[in-house]
């Protein structure tokens, strides 16, 4: 064990070279001692709690194309699908029912007013059918700050947008230049998120080959001068269809280091950060069977299960080995409140989870 990193961790503030020391930590008693101190200041801060967020992958047709991305614009490999608004009512019941008390839709990214104008009605009328008391995220990509703003005044007051990486070189390569896919737009609508009310949430894509430590942290300290709300971040995984899976088919980062980013992630931005509130993702867990607990057990404290109905859910793949798409809503309920038990958190219910680092502002 080294007395450099425990000197760092007892540490209440940390600069950006102590934020690397912890990123390139590489023996497992150090990392022990990281996720230790992280899941202390979780307690600390945001108790051992978890909450759950009902997901709701509610259309896989996308106008980007992310060069990552499964479901891009260009794969014609996927069967798109939307959903209809009575299929999304009837998951919105179940996640009610079940106590969830928030839900999350996501869809590939779409700015027409047909869809604009069916996203403001349909969180009408999961407010109205649930008394006000679902709380709603959104994860539905670049919008105008128009949009961004008729969606709030419906009911929803979170949203979650990745900016993927803050390295513009990495950024440019994951993105094509094309339809106007660039870095500043990505971050001018994280500002009219927070500019309209928002909780605001973004994240990063973990152990992307020539993705640096020192990226990762310039990520981290990228969250904290967006005064972020609520994370969401997760390993790179392939998939076979698009761009970068081929290009990186060689060079892609081992699955054991990307796990080991990741969870070092999650508990850098948590012992940095503190009263956030940090998910531990599908992407994780992809990787890693045991990826949800260890993400909890590194500082996460918020979890995802997905509510899509099962016939879509093997349509919404944006990476190869999506776990869990054959599991019914039950099932995956099943599993996740097994994984929370293991490792002695709290699932709260009935309650929206808000960020408390948004309250505390
Ligand atoms: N691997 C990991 N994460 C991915 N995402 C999209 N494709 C992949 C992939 N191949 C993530 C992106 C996006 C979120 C919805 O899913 O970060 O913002
Ligand atoms: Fe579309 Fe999102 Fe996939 Fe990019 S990451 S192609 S915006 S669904």
């Amino acid at each position: 064990m080294s007395e450099k990193i425990k000197n760092i961790l007892s540490q209440e503030n940390f600069s950006k070279e102590d934020l690397l020391e912890l990123m390139k930590i590489d023996n497992s008693e150090d990392l022990d001692l990281l996720f230790k101190k992280a899941y202390e200041i979780k307690a600390k801060y945001v108790g051992r709690k978890v909450y759950y967020r009902g997901l709701i992958e509610i259309s896989n047709k996308c106008i980007k194309n992310c060069k990552y991305c499964g479901i891009r614009r260009d794969n014609h490999n996927v069967e798109r699908f939307s959903m209809s608004k009575a299929e999304i009512m009837e998951a919105v019941k179940w996640i009610y029912e079940n106590n969830y008390a928030s839900i999350a839709l996501q869809s590939g990214e779409r700015q027409d007013e047909e869809f604009v104008s069916f996203i403001e009605d349909l969180i009408r009328e999961i407010k109205i059918f649930s008394n006000g008391k679902l709380g709603i995220t959104l994860s539905l990509g670049e919008q105008s700050k128009e949009t961004y703003r008729r969606w709030f005044e419906a009911g929803a007051h979170r949203y979650l947008l990745r900016i993927e990486s803050t390295n513009l070189d990495i950024y440019n390569h994951l993105h094509p230049m094309d339809n106007k896919h660039t870095f500043e737009v990505r971050k001018k609508c994280l500002e009219y998120l927070r500019e309209i009310g928002y909780q605001v949430g973004t994240g990063v894509m973990i152990g992307l080959p020539n993705q640096t430590e020192e990226d990762l942290v310039n990520d981290i300290l990228f969250y904290k001068d967006m005064n972020i709300d609520m994370i969401g971040m997760g390993p790179y995984i392939l998939h076979k269809d698009t761009p970068l899976g081929k290009e990186w088919e060689n060079s892609v980062v081992s699955v054991e280091k990307r796990v080991e980013l990741g969870l070092k992630m999650i508990a850098i931005t948590r012992i940095f950060l503190k009263d956030v509130n940090i998910a531990a993702t599908t992407a994780l867990q992809g990787l890693d069977p045991q990826g949800r607990e260890k993400g909890l057990l590194a500082g996460a404290n918020i979890l995802m299960p997905t509510a899509t109905a099962l016939e879509h859910k093997g349509k919404y793949l944006l990476y190869d080995n999506k776990p869990g798409i054959n599991d019914s809503v039950e099932k995956a309920k099943e599993i996740m409140d097994s994984n929370v038990k293991a490792i002695g958190d709290e699932i709260v219910y009935g309650e929206w989870g808000d960020s408390l680092h948004f309250k505390n502002k």
